[in-house]
């Protein structure tokens, strides 16, 4: 779907849209990822005219069940699934070009028109070293005895590192230009040859060995297949919006795994909450008016860093925390590892909640709490003296401080078949006003089961 600039780019088309309204919609978590984003945007996008993702890349997770049937997207934003309307994949992402091929011809094989989908010749190019530096960071880091990221070795950090260094950088654009890509790599892959041979101490440097002439062959497959898709989608972005049509945004990861306002280090690598979308896909601050907080009914974390409310410290936390990853699904989409799972940490997630700005709350996975008589909510945290303290995203001070827990009854009875919130156990209405009030933010959607008809619209 090649985009060329059309006549609204001019100035008075510029004038035009600074008194529209905002016609854009961010979807963002508010957790630490895999809050059901992609059921979210799934359930709005035939609302809206467009879907983009805006940051990060394979290392997201989104699935959504349809008709009893199971997707799970990492690159590609979850409007697909929407027959007919563009798709599109933000400058701000990094993609590894052989996993979209493979999920563009997953979802094809399984009757999904990809023929919307739009992928920003701005965004970053995932190259092989980008993955071996992945890994061998994260083996750098637990030789030294430093708890690792615990990342999705998906090649996420050392890409972006490239994309801000610039000179080592491969943007989906240059694909299209073999001679610029062939100039690109005969400076790069002798550089990450030497460096990564480098950070190997020894070990088997043998897979950093990039033939260039190999990657050159397999670049042209890359381009030759994905070129239908590749455009310049922030132009594409810009005109749409300045002709009225409206744009879902759809965020990867989530808030406390920003890089900048997460609980560092144990991050991804780009902009996650809703400050990301407008560079991520190009388009202005002031068009994007609704921010949508995604964020589950307890918490959950993948990787490493501290997580204030997890079950873990006795024997009958575990066992809860098994049952809740049980019920709930609670393994990686992208990589299969059990998640780490606590209590609904308020603190954090209104820390979160004030960062996006979010006008609204969709609360998920409420239905995977049911039978536990008595439920925990952390409402506040306090340190080693028992002084109140503030969420303060940093990993250290995160580790110091010790949840203050307000517990409320639970509810008993399967709440799956629930299509209203009058439907729902008085419990899980008392719960869903906790946190309404806790957050100051409606809630607009809570989810009570993995399909698409189990979400009741507030
Ligand atoms: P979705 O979109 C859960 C976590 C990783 C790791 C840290 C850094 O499914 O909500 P990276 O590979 O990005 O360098 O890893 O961030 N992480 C996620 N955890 N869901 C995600 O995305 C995540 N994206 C990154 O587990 O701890
Ligand atoms: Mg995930």
């Amino acid at each position: 779907m090649a985009h060329a600039p059309s006549a609204a780019s001019g100035t008075s088309a510029s004038r035009h849209s600074a008194s529209r309204q905002p016609s854009a919609t961010a979807i963002v978590g508010l957790q630490w990822g895999d809050e059901g984003k992609g059921k979210i945007v799934d359930a709005l996008a035939s609302r809206f005219d467009i879907v983009a993702r805006y940051n990060g890349g394979a290392n997201a997770g989104h699935s959504v069940v349809v008709g009893g049937e199971r997707f799970a997207l990492h690159l590609i934003p979850a409007g697909i699934l929407h027959k007919g309307k563009p798709a599109v994949v933000g400058c701000g992402t990094v993609i590894d070009p052989d996993w979209i091929l493979k999920e563009i011809d997953g979802l094809i094989a399984r009757g999904i028109d990809c023929s919307n989908l739009m992928i920003s010749d701005r965004a970053h190019v995932v190259m092989p070293w980008h993955k071996h530096e992945d890994e061998l960071r994260e083996k750098w880091l637990a030789a030294k005895s430093v708890e690792p990221i615990g990342t999705t070795k998906r090649g996420i950090g050392p890409c972006y590192a490239d994309k801000v260094q610039r000179g080592t950088a491969i943007r989906i654009g240059d694909l299209l230009r073999p001679e610029q890509l062939a100039t690109k790599l005969a400076t790069t892959a002798p550089f990450k040859t030497a460096v990564l041979s480098a950070m190997a101490q020894g070990g088997d440097t043998s897979a950093f060995h990039y033939d260039q002439a190999e990657l050159l062959k397999h670049a042209a497959m890359w381009a030759s297949r994905l070129k239908p898709y590749i455009t310049d989608t922030s132009g594409f972005l810009l005109d749409q919006i300045d002709t009225g049509k409206t744009v879902l945004l759809e965020g990867a990861n989530a808030t406390l795994l920003d890089v900048d306002h997460g609980t560092y280090p144990y991050v991804t690598s780009s902009t996650t909450c809703s400050l990301g979308a407008p560079t991520g896909t190009g388009i202005p601050l002031s068009s994007v008016g609704a921010i949508l907080g995604v964020m589950k009914a307890y918490s959950t974390r993948v990787g490493g860093g501290v997580m204030p409310t997890e079950l873990i410290a006795t024997e009958a936390d575990r066992t809860l925390a098994d049952k809740i990853r049980t019920r709930g699904r609670e393994f990686g989409t992208t990589t299969g590892r059990p998640r780490r799972v606590g209590w609904l940490d308020l603190v954090a997630v209104r820390y979160s909640v004030r960062l996006n700005g979010c006008t609204g709350l969709c609360v998920m996975l409420l239905d995977v709490l049911e039978g536990i008589d008595t439920l925990r909510i952390c409402t506040g945290y306090r340190d080693a003296s028992g002084k109140d303290v503030p969420f303060v995203p940093d990993a250290n001070w995160l580790s110091n401080v010790q949840p203050v827990f307000r517990d409320v009854p639970g509810w008993h009875g399967d709440i799956s078949g629930a299509r209203t919130m009058a439907e729902l156990p008085a419990g899980a209405r008392a719960y869903l006003d906790l946190v309404e009030e806790f957050l100051g933010v409606p809630v607009a959607m809570v989810s009570i089961g993995p399909g698409r008809e189990q979400l009741i619209h507030c």
